[in-house]
């Protein structure tokens, strides 16, 4: 910590003079105004190749064939040939379940020499690690009984065939009837590129004229906490709680934010449904996601509800309220099975196994101790469709709060806008902006009314800096992964939250997750790839933030509404803990001079600080180039600061 004169002693000569007079004097008020809300941080769950491809742990993509128009070669997508094989996606006559109606048929051509089959290349790649060993499986069936016997070789290997794992099943032709078949894959390296391939061959020559078709595939590392049709490792642990190590099990989002979104549907016919998620994988048909690409929905409404338990956090579980994105709502009077289907969504998650249906099939797949839930949103974004969103909230919200009294609905239109009928208890409200717009609205909940409405900053982030090109598209502007002046510009708003947090009882950053392979929105929390995670400078914000809540607010003299510096005070109230969040959005450091209010206040704290140029950000090239730095400094009932240049700091320090 340099001193004040020092601080200012270093800076050009001609910013010195103005130095001594723009020390910022906080003053912090004695008395504990309101306490922190237990769910004021927590994670939305989007946005590209989030989950399938994402934190979804399943490593073939197009697993089986959902969704997709047999006979025609996009249907193979994730698939090809090895060897002269000749595979095609058919409408088997017998599917391997209603839910799964298409197969890859294989056949094998004459002439056929060495293993011949087919491979999957992931989702834009497969992690082969020696410490890991992979769970593959897959149905087959020969469709014409022959008097073939042989074997099935299942394989990791590289692009160009080196074989780091494999296994054989032997397999007949004598029956026609679907088999599954169940192999572990131990690879013998780990190789650094993930250009690698799942492949099932068979040897030609002794197969030439053989059909076999297959389904339902799947290959799954270990996943996080052991789950089956669990976790990708890494991931999780950067979404939800972070070690001692860069990746994260330490963020302690409170909240999780589900199924979206736009992910609750982007037409009437591909909104997501949730008993279209339970069950067996095999039972479960897949949809069109709102995202540009097929949804298996192996990570389904369970699986966010295991996630939510496992990981502590309080579920917003959302419902589908009669508006797709497409822009179609649905008319007043055929909302009455979608309503169904909402409560129907509910029991599943708390209902009673004896007196409900949805409730007994929870039961019956594992959990019939209702789940935790007190937050459901009606709809995404239906301020979009505020016309009829009038008729749909008014439907909804007294259908859903006669049958569930004691749960908390959240409305999704402009909260300031119009009037719902009934007055909605909560809002939840959607912000993309430049950092000047964050900064400038820290104080966007100061003025509104204490009046029984809540508020839930649903989805906001920096998306440019650029106004003029907030949702130009391709993203000309937009920032591809978070920087600085946009973080600290979050920051600034956090702070707003934080004093306004008596009335903002939630708040997430969004979206959540974004493969860097294939990405249609940015930037996003934390990037990925097929074997790394990269959190970005606003994932850091809102660790800082998220970690550092306290359990009271502290009034404190105001932030400058045109000025640089925008902070707010909490206190740990366990640990005596005064704890001071300061975003400096400027281009140069800031001096500060904090006046706290307490009898004895140690002589000395820590300051963690995130900074960084305007344009530095954490990239697949520079996943570091922007950590938080942890440092003493000298503190006492009263005690100066300096807030570098675009900066994110949190001050600790005990006082009584
Ligand atoms: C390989 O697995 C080990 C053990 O789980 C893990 O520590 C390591 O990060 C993994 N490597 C990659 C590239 O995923
Ligand atoms: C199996 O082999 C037997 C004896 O070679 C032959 O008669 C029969 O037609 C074969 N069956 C099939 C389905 O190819
Ligand atoms: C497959 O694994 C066995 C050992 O389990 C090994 O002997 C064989 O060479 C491997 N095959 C290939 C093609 O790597
Ligand atoms: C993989 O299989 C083993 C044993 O067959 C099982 O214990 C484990 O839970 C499975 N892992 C996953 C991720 O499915
Ligand atoms: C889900 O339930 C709806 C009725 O609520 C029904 O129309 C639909 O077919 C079901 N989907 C699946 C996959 O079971
Ligand atoms: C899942 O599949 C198993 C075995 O096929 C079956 O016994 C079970 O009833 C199925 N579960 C559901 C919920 O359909
Ligand atoms: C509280 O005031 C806001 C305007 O600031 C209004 O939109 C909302 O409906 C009011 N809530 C209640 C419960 O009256
Ligand atoms: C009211 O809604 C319109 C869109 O319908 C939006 O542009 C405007 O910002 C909203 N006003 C407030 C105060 O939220
Ligand atoms: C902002 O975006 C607009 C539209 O793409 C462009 O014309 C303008 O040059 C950009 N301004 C800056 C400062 O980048
Ligand atoms: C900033 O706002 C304060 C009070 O709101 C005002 O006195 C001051 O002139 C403003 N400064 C600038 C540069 O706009
Ligand atoms: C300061 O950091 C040290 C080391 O991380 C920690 O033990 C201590 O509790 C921190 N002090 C405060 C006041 O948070």
């Amino acid at each position: 910590m340099l001193s004040s004169l020092l601080s200012c002693g270093v800076l050009a000569s001609a910013i010195f003079a103005s130095c001594a007079a723009t020390v910022t004097t906080v003053s912090v008020d004695g008395t504990a105004a309101h306490s922190i809300p237990p769910l004021l941080f927590g994670q939305m769950f989007e946005a590209s190749q989030y989950g399938d491809g994402g934190i979804y742990a399943e490593l073939l993509q197009n697993r089986a064939f959902q969704q997709v128009k047999p006979n025609i070669i996009d249907a193979l997508f994730g698939w090809a040939p090895i060897n002269g094989a000749s595979i095609n996606v058919i409408a088997d006559p017998i599917p391997l379940s209603g839910a799964l109606p298409n197969s890859l048929e294989l056949t094998i051509p004459s002439g056929s020499l060495g293993q011949v089959g087919f491979g999957n290349e992931g989702y834009w790649g497969i992690n082969v690690n020696a410490s890991w060993t992979y769970n593959a499986s897959f149905y087959y069936r020969f469709p014409r009984a022959s008097n073939f016997s042989g074997k099935l070789t299942v394989m990791l290997q590289s692009s160009i065939g080196v074989v780091y794992a494999n296994a054989s099943v032997p397999v007949s032709g004598s029956t026609t009837a679907w088999m599954q078949v169940m192999v572990h894959l131990t690879p013998t390296s780990s190789p650094v590129s993930t250009t690698n391939i799942f492949t099932v061959t068979v040897d030609g020559a002794s197969a030439i004229g053989e059909t076999i078709n297959f389904a339902m595939f799947s290959l799954f590392p270990p996943t996080f906490k052991g789950r089956v049709n669990g976790l990708r490792m890494d991931i999780a642990q950067a979404c939800f709680h972070l070690d001692s190590t860069q990746t994260l099990y330490d963020m302690k989002p409170s909240f999780f934010r589900f199924p979206g979104g736009n992910n609750l549907g982007q037409s009437f016919s591909t909104r997501w449904q949730w008993n279209a998620t339970v069950g067996n994988l095999t039972d479960r048909p897949g949809r069109m996601g709102n995202w540009g690409y097929i949804n298996t929905d192996g990570l389904g409404l369970l699986e966010y509800l295991y996630l939510c338990e496992d990981m502590e956090m309080e579920p917003i579980m959302a419902v589908w309220a009669g508006y797709s994105l497409d822009g179609a709502s649905l008319p007043e009077n055929d909302l009455a099975p979608y309503i169904q289907q909402a409560i129907d969504q509910i029991n599943f998650v708390i209902g009673n196994p004896a007196t409900s249906k949805p409730a007994a099939l929870r039961a019956s797949l594992g959990h019939p101790e209702p789940f935790h839930l007190q937050y459901v949103e009606i709809g995404n974004e239906d301020f979009l469709a505020s016309e009829s969103y009038m008729y749909r909230w008014k439907d909804f919200a007294e259908h859903l709060e006669a049958t569930f009294p004691h749960l908390k609905f959240i409305a999704t239109s402009h909260p300031f806008n119009h009037t719902l009928d009934p007055i909605p208890k909560q809002y939840d409200n959607h912000v993309y902006q430049t950092p000047g717009w964050f900064a400038e609205n820290a104080f966007y909940y100061d003025s509104a009314e204490r009046n029984g409405t809540y508020y839930f900053e649903g989805e906001y982030a920096v998306v440019s800096t650029n106004a003029s090109d907030l949702f130009g598209k391709p993203f000309n502007g937009r920032l591809v992964y978070p920087n600085m002046q946009g973080s600290v510009g979050e920051a600034a708003f956090m702070t707003g939250l934080e004093r306004n947090s008596d009335i903002v009882f939630a708040a997430s950053y969004a979206p959540l997750l974004m493969n860097t392979a294939n990405y249609q929105w940015s930037p996003n929390l934390i990037a990925f790839d097929a074997s790394h995670v990269y959190p970005s400078t606003s994932f850091y914000t809102q660790q800082l933030f998220s970690l550092n809540r306290g359990t009271e607010y502290f009034p404190s003299t105001l932030p400058l509404e045109n000025g640089t510096l925008y902070w707010s005070v909490t206190r740990d109230a366990p640990t005596n803990t005064v704890i001071i969040k300061i975003a400096n959005t400027g281009v140069t450091a800031e001096e500060m001079l904090f006046e706290l209010p307490f009898k004895s206040v140690h002589s000395t704290g820590n300051a963690t600080v995130l900074s960084g140029s305007a344009t530095a950000n954490n990239s697949p090239e520079t996943p570091n180039a922007v950590m938080p730095v942890i440092s003493q400094i000298k503190t006492g009932k009263s005690f100066s600061y300096t807030a570098a240049a675009y900066s994110v700091n949190v001050l600790r320090v005990e006082a009584k």
